[in-house]
């Protein structure tokens, strides 16, 4: 196999996700051979540092030891098994495993293979659980400005980023728009207590006008990742939960991106000293390795649907429910996570991090440089239309895979990555700042 026969073959038969598929006549379709750490390959031994962990799902590098074993124990033992009226110890371990790790009291694990099933089944289940409580009127989901939760129509319904909501806007169903809890993205605003304070005020507001019909509340916590990475004070969510609880909306925290650790807790809700009673995972889960998604529930939701009646049961299945070989993957990375203390072990790489990293934070066209547990973003003065392309083509030029979102630079790399190849991320970014940038 060879870089330029892998890329033609792939082009006539592959449907690229997230692709204007003409744009590869002028953007390179990059072919990989092998990964392994924080390191992509091609077929002619060009390497690229993994700076956005493979659309945010790798944690302990490509190819690991530990996750690999405990994958192929597995495959010896029982690959995959259908999760209604069968159960399986992978699954089991997993569930009491995510129960232990999360605030609260989450203790019923119901699962899915990607984000967006995540999604789609926290707002199925906060909406049926209010209609089997006798309020089927409250069914409406409150959503924050610029936030993603996935691209299924349930989820682009709780979904407010335009260019991938605005073709099928006849299909999704409207709900309810809570501002933003700051007005940019930028370092100061992140800080910004009053600006979370304002956000909250706008949906106690809304909460008092339309709480009645509303069953829950869905939010990235800490951090938007797909509108550029725009984040904002925890205060916001402490403000939220109390707002929920006052008006008996459902709280649903998507921790897709921002949970095991990304953000510099094993969850991000856990900055804001807050439990949610929906939780959806996916991504870290299985450290980039198989695809799984998973909602934690409190028992008072999962209550809701303990009865008698068939119908008032959670009647939502993938046929990939609880996949044995996705939770054994999901336990080794537990594991990883337990003997590493890879919390405490990613401050401070994060510390060393930034002061590889301080030349690129004082470059003349960097704006808003912010960081938050393992993410690093910034935005570029000058970014005009084309950037995002360019910017990963110049990365590309010096061995990294970076993907800007619009102007927003962000490293998001797996925990693995190192000070060698933490530089060549930040070598990378000097050139799109200095190729593509303005200095004003
Ligand atoms: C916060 C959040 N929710 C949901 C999703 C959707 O996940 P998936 O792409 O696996 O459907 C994403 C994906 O980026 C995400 O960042």
């Amino acid at each position: 196999m060879d870089n330029r026969s892998l890329v033609a073959r792939s082009l006539a038969a592959v449907w690229h996700p997230c692709t204007q598929m003409k744009e590869h006549e002028r953007v390179p379709l990059v072919p990989v051979a092998r990964g392994q750490g924080a390191w992509l390959e091609d077929f002619e031994g060009r390497r690229f540092v993994d700076g956005v962990s493979s659309w945010w799902v790798n944690l302990f590098g490509h190819a690991n030891p530990e996750i690999n074993a405990a994958i192929a124990d597995q495959l010896g033992c029982l690959p995959h098994a259908m999760l209604a009226g069968f159960t399986h110890e992978p699954v089991v371990a997993l569930s009491e495993r995510l129960a232990r790790l999360a605030p609260g009291r989450l203790g019923h694990a119901f699962y899915a293979s990607d984000g967006a099933s995540a999604t789609e089944i926290a707002i199925k289940m906060a909406c049926h659980a209010w209609r089997n409580r006798g309020h089927p009127e409250r069914n409406l989901v409150v959503h924050l400005e610029g936030g993603y939760h996935g691209e299924t129509l349930g989820a682009l319904s709780v979904t407010d980023v335009a260019i991938f909501r605005d073709a099928y806007a006849p299909l999704v169903r409207r709900n309810l728009l809570a501002p933003f809890p700051a007005q940019r993205a930028g370092s100061r605003e992140f800080q910004c207590e009053s600006c979370a304070e304002e956000a909250a005020g706008a949906l106690a507001r809304l909460l008092e006008e339309r709480g009645e019909s509303v069953a829950a509340m869905i939010v990235e916590p800490l951090v938007q990742g797909a509108s550029g990475m725009r984040m904002y004070h925890p205060r916001y969510l402490a403000l939220a939960r109390e707002l929920c609880d006052r008006h008996g909306v459902l709280l649903i925290a998507d921790e897709i991106m921002t949970g095991f650790g990304r953000t510099g807790t094993m969850f991000a809700c856990e900055q804001a000293g807050i439990a949610p009673d929906l939780m959806c995972l996916s991504k870290g889960i299985t450290g980039g390795y198989l695809p799984l998604s998973c909602v934690l529930a409190t028992d008072e939701v999962y209550g809701a649907f303990y009865d008698d009646e068939v119908s008032r049961a959670f009647l939502h299945s993938h046929s990939y429910t609880g996949n044995a070989l996705a939770c054994r993957a999901a336990l080794a990375v537990l594991d990883l996570f337990e003997r590493g203390d890879v919390i405490a072990a990613n401050r401070a790489k994060a510390a060393r991090f930034d002061a590889l990293a301080a030349p690129l934070a004082a470059h003349p066209a960097v704006r808003d440089w912010r960081r938050l547990g393992m993410i690093w973003a910034f935005e570029v003065a000058g970014a005009g239309p084309g950037f995002a392309r360019r910017a990963f083509e110049v990365a590309l030029r010096e061995g990294a895979l970076l993907r800007p979102i619009g102007p927003t630079v962000y490293f998001m790399p797996p925990y693995v990555t190192d000070e060698e190849a933490f530089a060549v991320l930040v070598r990378a970014a000097m050139s799109i700042a200095d190729e593509l940038g303005t200095r004003e």
